[in-house]
């Protein structure tokens, strides 16, 4: 199989990239995230990129950098939460190895609160992520190979459990 040897998608603050590091430490791999390829190439912050050209404009750009780091990455590889909204790259990640690191709408609140950078929750973030999971839960499931509840669990803990799950 050619790509990456996993991709992880879920939603923001689920800790994809800390997870992400630990299990290419563990695999003894690269670990790579489309969100720092696109803040890299584009010169500006994500948020930026959101309110200067919109989310619709982003997407179209995260599309592109995913598909350039499936083709260019062996290792881990991590998306931005929202990635999977978008059906081509849905279809991108047909054939891989897709660990969906989940976790409840409690413990996002808990874990990401009101945060700056975070544009999609910039405000009553409980209801926004209720939204956001209903319309994305099912996307996540969609591409995943694997489903990782990190619900009171250490990153550690979560590390392992994906790779005892692959
Ligand atoms: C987004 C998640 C972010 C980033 C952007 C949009 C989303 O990535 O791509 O702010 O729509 O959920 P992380 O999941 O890495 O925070």
């Amino acid at each position: 199989m050619s790509g990456p040897l996993l991709v992880l998608v879920g939603p923001m603050g689920v800790g994809k990239s800390t997870v992400g590091q630990l299990l290419a430490e563990r695999l003894d791999a690269g670990y790579r995230d489309t969100d720092d390829d696109i803040v890299a190439e584009q010169g500006r912050a994500i948020s930026d990129i959101f309110v200067e050209e919109g989310e619709a404009a982003f997407r179209a750009i995260e599309k592109q950098a995913v598909r350039r780091a499936l083709s260019e990455h062996r290792g881990v590889l991590a998306l931005g939460g929202g990635a999977i909204l978008d059906a081509d790259t849905r279809a991108l990640l047909a054939g891989q190895r897709v660990v969906y690191l989940s976790m409840d709408v409690e413990e996002a609140v808990k874990r990401t609160g009101l945060n700056a950078a975070r544009p999609l929750l910039a405000v009553n973030p409980r209801k926004q992520w209720r939204e956001l999971m209903e319309a994305r839960r099912h996307l996540y499931e969609e591409v995943a190979t694997v489903v990782v509840p990190t619900d009171g669990r250490t990153p550690e803990e979560v590390a392992q459990a994906a790779l005892d799950a692959v």
